[in-house]
């Protein structure tokens, strides 16, 4: 059995920078024909200059390969109109972190009041920016996603021409507000499709599965499920990738992410198979993404096959997910 996808997009990955970056760009670049960049760098990228230069850094990584790296600023609520218009032409997105929330997020927003944002907020509207939003409180952890929804329906009842893509969405709660407002959208991780908090604390624990959001319970995988697997129009992949070395992870206080870019296609073609939806696998990985972002993606054709396929335990010393495990499908060829 084998499948085709018309130009797989990413959009949500962390490539880093420096080393990590000539070690794991290739990676996505080699199978995706894009992917929306995190800018969450130490310092985060909040300049024109900064983003073309971390731009030119990822493409000198992934010259061997047709890919295009979709900018994303780190958002400021001191961003101007008039400096959102000359970023426009570089970028796809702002991305928002709570402060201290998750990763490199520090210098993110501390106060999510509507008042603080909405010179901002505007500004983005009007340009058509989307705005893409890492949405948890700093409450319980479980609750963190769920409590962040109020913020949400705010965002989008008051600002109804802004783009907004709740960002890895891990709840059932959020998996419905999807549907409540016309202006929110979704993407949905590979790791939350296939784990539960038991996979990661249940037994032994497991720090490469260690992510923010935290896996939640089962009915909140499925409900994500429901909405990748029907391809729902609102939906995107994205793979939140994010790749710490091993030291890092494997350590008494150890970093948040799941590293998945090298094995998310074969991964998703297995779980589509598995419940008899691959026919959506397409709109899933590329198609609904092109539509919400207005964006032609580069050609690229992804064959992939059901073919064991042993994942290797580290990529140059960063442990993606599925380590040393066979799985069912394979990248048989990329044109
Ligand atoms: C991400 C990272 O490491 O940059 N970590 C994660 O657990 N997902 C940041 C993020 O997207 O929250
Ligand atoms: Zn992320």
């Amino acid at each position: 059995m084998q499948i085709v996808l018309n130009s797989p997009l990413d959009m949500h990955l962390h490539l880093r920078d420096a080393d990590m970056l000539k070690r794991v760009a290739p990676l996505s670049s080699f199978s995706f024909s894009g992917a929306i960049i995190m800018p969450n760098l130490v310092p985060p990228i909040t300049t024109i200059e900064a983003l073309l230069e971390y731009r030119q850094r990822i493409l000198s990584s992934t010259c061997r390969d047709n890919f295009k790296p979709l900018m994303t600023l780190f958002f400021k609520n001191d961003y101007s109109y008039n400096f959102l218009k000359d970023a426009k032409k570089y970028i796809a997105a702002v991305k928002l972190y709570p402060s201290g929330i998750t990763t490199n997020s520090e210098g993110g927003v501390s106060n999510m009041d509507i008042g603080g944002l909405r010179d901002t907020f505007e500004a983005m509207s009007e340009l058509g920016i989307p705005l893409l939003v890492h949405g948890e409180t700093n409450g319980f952890v479980m609750d963190r996603e769920e409590e962040f929804g109020s913020v949400y329906e705010q965002f989008a009842k008051n600002f109804p021409k802004l783009k907004i893509v709740m960002e890895h969405i891990t709840t059932k709660h959020s998996a419905e507000l999807l549907d409540r407002y016309e202006n929110l959208y979704a993407t949905i991780t590979l790791h939350h499709l296939y784990i539960t908090l038991d996979d990661v604390a249940g037994g032994m624990l497991l720090p490469h599965l260690f992510c923010k959001p935290i896996a939640k319970r089962p009915e909140d995988r499925d409900a994500l499920l429901k909405l990748a697997l029907s391809a729902h129009p609102k939906v995107m992949f994205g793979s939140d990738s994010a790749p710490h070395p091993v030291d890092k992870t494997e350590s008494c206080g150890c970093a948040a992410g799941v590293f998945t870019a090298p094995i998310a296609l074969q991964a998703l073609a297995m779980l589509f198979e598995k419940h008899g939806k691959l026919k959506n696998l397409q709109a899933f990985v590329s198609d609904n993404a092109t539509y919400i972002y207005e964006y032609e993606p580069i050609k690229k054709e992804v064959v992939l096959a059901k073919a064991p396929f042993v994942v290797p335990k580290s990529y140059e010393g960063v442990v993606p997910m599925f380590a040393g495990e066979e799985i069912s499908w394979s990248i048989k060829n990329v044109r």
